[in-house]
């Protein structure tokens, strides 16, 4: 049975990537949530937490903000490799490392329950015009 994982107040989940995407950083809570460890999420799409709820128009959106250097805030429904799910209030921006290499950074807070309910929403309609 799929259940609701609980993303506490006290957590915040950081990634970072490379400008393709793949996963070089996760931090505890990140691991912790998606019931990963950290050597299966290493060089690893986003993807890999990829809901099937989550309509494709709101990564695409991720990826024309980011890329075009602008700071990218959504609500997103991640799975975990148990097939269980949480809800995040992420933000998505490009950085360069102390090296100059583009890396790509996301922060994810708790959600609230009606960002959550407007999300859901919003999503069941995209998903339904991308059929
Ligand atoms: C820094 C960063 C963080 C991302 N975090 C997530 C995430 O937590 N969950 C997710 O499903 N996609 C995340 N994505 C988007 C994925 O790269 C991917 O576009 C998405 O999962 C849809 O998969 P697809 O592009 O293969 O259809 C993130 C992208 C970036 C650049």
């Amino acid at each position: 049975m799929s259940k609701e994982l609980e993303f506490s107040n006290e957590m915040m989940i950081v990634s970072e990537t490379c400008p393709k995407g793949l996963i070089n950083y996760a931090n505890e809570d990140f691991i912790t949530l998606s019931e990963y460890n950290k050597e299966e999420l290493k060089g690893q799409p986003h993807s890999i937490l990829r809901h099937y709820d989550m309509p494709k128009a709101a990564f695409k959106d991720l990826w024309d903000t980011v890329k075009s250097g602008k700071t990218w805030n959504g609500i997103v429904k991640n799975m975990t490799k148990n097939g269980n799910y949480y809800w995040v209030n992420a933000t998505v921006y490009k950085s360069k490392d102390n090296n100059g290499n583009e890396r790509l950074i996301s922060v994810r807070v708790k959600p609230t329950k009606e960002e959550v309910l407007n999300a859901q929403e919003l999503y069941k309609k995209l998903r339904a015009s991308e059929r």
